[in-house]
């Protein structure tokens, strides 16, 4: 949970990961990190979150599911929610799937709270500002490996 220092440079306790629907990218990015944090032996509590509420409650979408497993990520039982106004106090640092979600996280940011929201894509190094969301492009696989790229990039900051 939340750490009492304000020092930026300090390694987040707590990371929330945050897409549109969280029925695809951010559940991904959700095993997808555990695993590594878990390999990395760094001891950071990861949870995801949606800036829509139209999945609430819903497993993660079939194909996005079948395409983590096929890369030994089980994403089965994980179970959508929509971002609160609460999550900024709960978390250390929070990553947007894209610019878009990145401006619908920020709209409910609480006065006076100063948690770290930043695009979860570039910490890749692939260029990119933006995990395209799958949902509609349909490249699931795709998602899953940039997703990968990402979290090898934040775990190697994290170290
Ligand atoms: P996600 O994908 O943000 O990666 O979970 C989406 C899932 C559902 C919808 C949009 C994006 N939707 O509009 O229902």
């Amino acid at each position: 949970m939340t750490h009492s220092t304000t020092d930026p440079t300090a390694r987040p306790a707590s990371i929330l990961i945050v897409c549109l629907g969280n029925i695809c990218r951010s559940p991904t990015a959700e095993a997808v990190l555990r695993a590594r944090l878990a390999a990395a032996g760094l001891d950071i509590e990861v949870d995801s979150a949606g800036t829509g509420d139209w999945h609430v409650g819903e497993a993660p979408h079939v194909e996005m599911t079948e395409a983590a497993a096929a890369k030994d990520y089980d994403i089965a039982a994980l179970r959508a929610r929509q971002i609160a106004p609460a999550d900024f106090a709960r978390f250390d640092l929070i990553l947007a799937a894209d610019p878009s979600n990145l401006r619908d996280i920020e709209a409910i940011r609480p006065a006076g709270n100063t948690t770290p929201v930043m695009l979860f894509a570039p910490l890749s190094g692939s260029g990119q500002d933006a995990i395209p969301d799958p949902y509609f492009t349909g490249d699931f696989a795709g998602a899953l490996a940039l997703v990968e790229a990402a979290c090898d990039g934040l775990i190697a900051q994290l170290q």
